[in-house]
Formats: C-alpha cells, structure tokens, sequence
C-alpha cells in the first residue's frame, strides 16, 4: 500500500465521521445512520444520509457523495492533500514527510523581503516617515522588531528592481510581491507599513500593509502557495501558548489591535485580518482555545456578518462570548487609552452568545407580533 493508502486509511480510522460532518450540517441519527439537510443544494427535506460505518455520505437529493475527505474537499474548496492534513492534525496522525521542497525557496524569497521591509523602516533614510507614524502609534523599535514591522518605500519598482535581479518577475508576481495586470508589472506594496503574516513555524508567509491616507486602508498579499489567505489568523504564532494555557482566545479584527493588545500584556489574541471569519479560520483557533471572545468594533459586532462569524465558531466547537467596546472603539483603540485593566474588565463582562443571539433578534424583531415571534424563530432555526 502506497504511503497516502496508508495515512488515509489511518486518519479514517481515527476520525470521527458524524462529528466533522456535524460542523456545517446539524444531523439526527436515524437507525445505524445519521441524516440532515445536504449542505451542496437547497434541500428542505433531510436527505443527506451518513453512514459513519461504511465511512460514506450521499445525498439523495442531488446524488453528491463519497468519503469524509471528499466531503471536507467539497464543502471547504480545497484540494485532497489539504483536506487529508487537517484531518491527520485533528486526529493527531503525523503523515510521512512529504517533499516540501518546491515551497523552500519560496519561503527564503519572503523571508527575505521580510528583512528588507524591516530594514527600510528601522535603518534607512527614507523610512522617517514610517518611524514617526509608529512612534506616534505609541509602537516603540521593541515593538517593531518583536512583530517584524516593516515599511514599503513609495514609487513603483523599488522591491522589483531589488529582487529582480535575482529572482524570475514570475515567481515575485506569484508570491504576491509584484501585481501583473495587463502589460505592466509593478510593487503591489508601496508606501505602506508592513505587518508580516507568519506561519505556525514562525516564517513570514505574506504581508498586510497600512497605507498612511487614501484606499484601501488596508492591502494583504495575494493567496499564495505559502498564503492559505482565510485559513490564517493575525498573530497566532505569538498568542497560541497563551491561549492554550488559558483555553480562551480575543478575536479581533485588525493588525493594530493584535500589537496594541500585546504591548498592554493582554497576549491571547489573534486577528480574522478584516475579512468575514471563515471556517478554516475557526478549526484552526479550535485547535488551541475552547472559547473565543469577539472583540470587534460596534459596527462589525452588530451585523449580520458578525452573527455568521459566530455560527461558524460555534460550527468548531468553541463557546463565543461577544465583548461589548464603547460605540466608535476598536480594540486598539480602547488598551491603548483604558490600558489591560479597561481591557479586561470588557472581557470579564463579554455576553455569553445565547444572550447576544436572542437581544439581537429582539432588536431585528417585533416579538410581540405573530409575524415577528415567526420571523425571529425561523431565523434561529436557520442558524442552529
Ligand atoms: P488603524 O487605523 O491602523 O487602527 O486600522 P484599524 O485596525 O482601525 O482599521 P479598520 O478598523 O479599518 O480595519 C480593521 C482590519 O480590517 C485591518 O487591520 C485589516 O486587517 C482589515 N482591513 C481594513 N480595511 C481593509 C481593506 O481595505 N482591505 C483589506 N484587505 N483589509 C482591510
Ligand atoms: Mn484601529
């Protein structure tokens, strides 16, 4: 049997089949099998069948089905190797060491222009502008060194014509460093602070850069074959001891209010990086935290998206509890001015989900009409 047989075979063993399944559709055990509603087309009668002996789902509705693997596959858009380590991690099997070769040079390249983001902002001339911004941020050089903060000079083909010389413009536009549209080619950060992204060994794999005025705000390298981008979280790599230890993760938006957080002591936090939370991201903070505590800024934690965003924590297994900052706060915002202490309190006083859930329907709804008692149910028996 071939290596992947072997480790396929080892990770079906060991996974349960109804509980990864029970992430993204609400099942009911039905006889040996359990049944829901296909997550693959609209399906108002349960027609989803698992049979978590055989190891295999169908629909009967839209005919889809196959194995665990094909399921994740499916329901996640990623590839089988992809969906074969995740649930090699869950299961705590450790595959054989496939060749990770292609992807080194890749990584030396970002490594690389980590360093020269790095050094443009802590050593050269042109980098004054950033220095004084960050300072007046309240981030000092520890700061800067400790998250590898970096700066992008402005103009064009600074970064290109640098690493140009040694490496093909294809491989630079491919890791995201360089933008290709049509005939031109050019440095896709420029005059931006950087904010290195890194992997769980510690290796820059991408960058979101803040420009000092105009649009976008915010700019984060393309997917790449280093970037899984929406299955990252902002600072993971420095928050995951203590959020192992203390089992709750801060969930926050931005870059600032990771740093900010960290700099007032407050170390388990990690940043969805702006974009809507994807599943990806929430099976990964499960990995380490039992809870996750949302600290977004008013708007963001009002919304629709925010419900999502809970609905697909709750999907990992994690409690939400959802912190309440003063209107027009961000996290970064508020450590910096209230300090740990502030900060901590909100946390402490965080509304459990269930509360968040029902005010949020008593606001969207008139409970005391028929039409809004039945709105506000079909709702929640939508979300659950
Ligand atoms: P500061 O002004 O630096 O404090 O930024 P902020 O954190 O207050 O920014 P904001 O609340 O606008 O955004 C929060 C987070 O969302 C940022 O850290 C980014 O990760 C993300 N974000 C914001 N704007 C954009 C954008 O235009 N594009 C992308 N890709 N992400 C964004
Ligand atoms: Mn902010």
């Amino acid at each position: 049997m071939s290596k992947d047989r072997l480790d396929v075979q080892m990770v079906k063993e060991r996974v349960d089949m109804v509980s990864v399944i029970s992430r993204y559709v609400s099942l009911a055990k039905t006889g040996t099998s359990h049944k829901g509603r296909c997550p693959f087309h609209s399906d108002d009668t349960p027609s989803l069948v698992v049979n978590a002996q055989k190891g295999l789902w169908h629909c009967f509705g839209c005919g889809e089905g196959g194995d665990l693997f094909s399921f994740l596959m499916k329901i996640e858009r990623i590839s089988f190797l992809e969906a074969l380590e995740r649930l090699a991690a869950e299961a705590g099997v450790s595959l054989r060491r496939r060749d990770d070769s292609a992807k080194e040079p890749l990584r030396e390249i970002i490594a690389e222009a980590a360093a020269y983001f790095a050094d443009n902002l802590t050593n050269d001339p042109g980098g004054e502008k950033a220095r004084k911004y960050l300072l007046q941020r309240g981030y000092k050089q520890e700061v800067w060194k400790q998250f590898c903060l970096g700066y992008a000079f402005p103009g064009w083909d600074r970064l290109k014509k640098k690493f140009g010389k040694r490496y093909k413009v294809e491989t630079l536009v491919n890791l995201g460093l360089l933008v290709k549209r049509e005939d031109r080619c050019y440095d896709r950060f420029r005059d931006r602070i950087i904010f290195p992204i890194h992997d769980l060994s510690g290796r820059p794999i991408a960058f979101g850069g803040r420009a000092f005025e105009g649009e976008p705000k915010y700019l984060n390298s393309s997917q790449n074959p280093l970037f899984d981008k929406g299955g990252q979280l902002y600072g993971l790599l420095w928050a995951r001891k203590e959020i192992s230890s203390c089992r709750t993760a801060i969930l926050v938006e931005g870059y600032t209010d990771v740093i900010s957080a960290s700099i007032a002591g407050i170390e388990n936090v990690v940043g969805s990086m702006g974009t809507a939370l994807t599943q990806r991201q929430a099976d990964l903070l499960a990995r380490f935290a039992d809870e996750v505590v949302i600290a977004y800024d008013r708007d963001a934690a009002g919304g629709a998206a925010s419900l999502r965003g809970m609905r697909i924590l709750r999907n990992s297994g994690l409690n939400v509890r959802v912190a309440e900052l003063p209107i027009g706060e961000d996290p970064d915002s508020f450590v910096s001015r209230e300090g740990a202490e502030g900060m901590l309190a909100v946390i402490g006083e965080s509304t459990p989900f269930h509360h968040f859930f029902v005010r949020s329907l008593e606001l969207r709804y008139d409970l005391s009409t028929v039409a809004g008692k039945e709105g506000a149910l079909e709702e929640s028996r939508a979300f659950y």
